[in-house]
């Protein structure tokens, strides 16, 4: 809740930032992204209820995260960060608050195959190749394939020599990959991710890391993402969202100073070290 965001934070919970007024802001070109902002308003959630016990999952969460940006949440497991994102997918509806995407809702986003999600659990299609399983966005949507687009992602995700294998024959990181590549298949205005480097080797998860954000900043794309490294949210977010344990309330909104595409070469510095301090004290508590 904005009320426990500590005097320190470098944002608030509401602020009305705009790309040009928002830190690191070189990816924020293209007047079209203005409506690409994701609202987060007082949204509460509740599961359950009938037949079943309710359970509290989120407690008026409130944030902004302009158009062309990327959010990180971390939090607790369990405290309610894939639920957030599944409301901000549209999949359901808080039971109080209101989410939007710059002038629509997230509902009416993905009934226009305009968002794209990769779940913690990759589900692929098994009878899919892996390069079939990339297109996916393309035939739900009747739109005709990029195929350069398709095979530039495999080459990104490093499964080129992969594409014609079916999931099965793939380790659990290499799902992860193959899932992140069809998240971003059709260059969505919203990308959703949630935990997508966490079955993945360090080595790995840091080029794919900095891949994300380069291609984030191409596109233009509003991407919100769960994570459960501090490292990670500080090197890629422009806004570290620290929720506390469920019902998740907005435990801090932290604005990272530094521009996105600097942040591979950032990850020793003092600065880096205390933008992760400070979140990690939050998580804390
Ligand atoms: N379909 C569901 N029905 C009832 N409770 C659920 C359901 N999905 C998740 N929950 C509960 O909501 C809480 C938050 O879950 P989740 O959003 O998955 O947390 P996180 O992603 O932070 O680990 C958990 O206590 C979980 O058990
Ligand atoms: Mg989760």
């Amino acid at each position: 809740m904005r009320g426990d965001t500590p005097a320190t934070t470098a944002a608030t919970a509401n602020a009305s930032a705009t790309p040009a007024g928002t830190p690191g802001s070189s990816a924020s070109t293209l007047a079209d992204r203005d409506n690409g902002e994701l609202r987060i308003d007082r949204v509460s959630y509740e599961y359950g209820g009938g037949r079943h016990p309710v359970v509290a999952a989120v407690d008026a969460v409130d944030f902004r995260l302009p158009a062309g940006r990327l959010g990180a949440l971390v939090g607790p497991s369990g405290c309610g960060k894939s639920t957030l994102l599944r409301l901000a997918a549209g999949l359901f509806e808080p039971t109080k608050g209101r989410i939007s995407f710059g002038s629509t809702s997230p509902a009416e986003l993905r009934k226009r195959r305009r968002v794209g999600f990769a779940f913690q659990d990759p589900a692929l299609l098994a009878w899919r190749s892996v390069r079939h399983n990339v297109e996916l966005p393309f035939d739900l949507a009747a739109l005709p394939t990029d195929r350069a687009w398709i095979e530039e992602l495999l080459a990104i995700v490093g499964l080129t020599e992969w594409a014609d294998r079916r999931p099965r024959e793939l380790s659990g990181g290499m799902r992860q990959r193959v899932s992140l590549a069809r998240a971003l298949a059709t260059k969505p205005d919203l990308l959703l991710l949630d935990e997508p480097f966490g079955a993945l080797d360090e080595i790995t998860r840091s080029e794919l890391n900095l891949e994300l954000l380069r291609i984030l900043s191409a596109t233009g794309t509003t991407c919100l993402l769960v994570t459960h490294s501090v490292d990670e949210a500080v090197l890629l977010a422009d806004r570290v969202v620290v929720l506390s344990n469920r019902p998740c309330a907005v435990r801090l909104v932290y604005d990272v100073p530094e521009a996105r595409e600097r942040r591979g070469a950032s990850r020793d510095t003092i600065e880096f070290l205390d933008h992760c301090r400070t979140v990690r004290a939050a998580l804390a508590g």
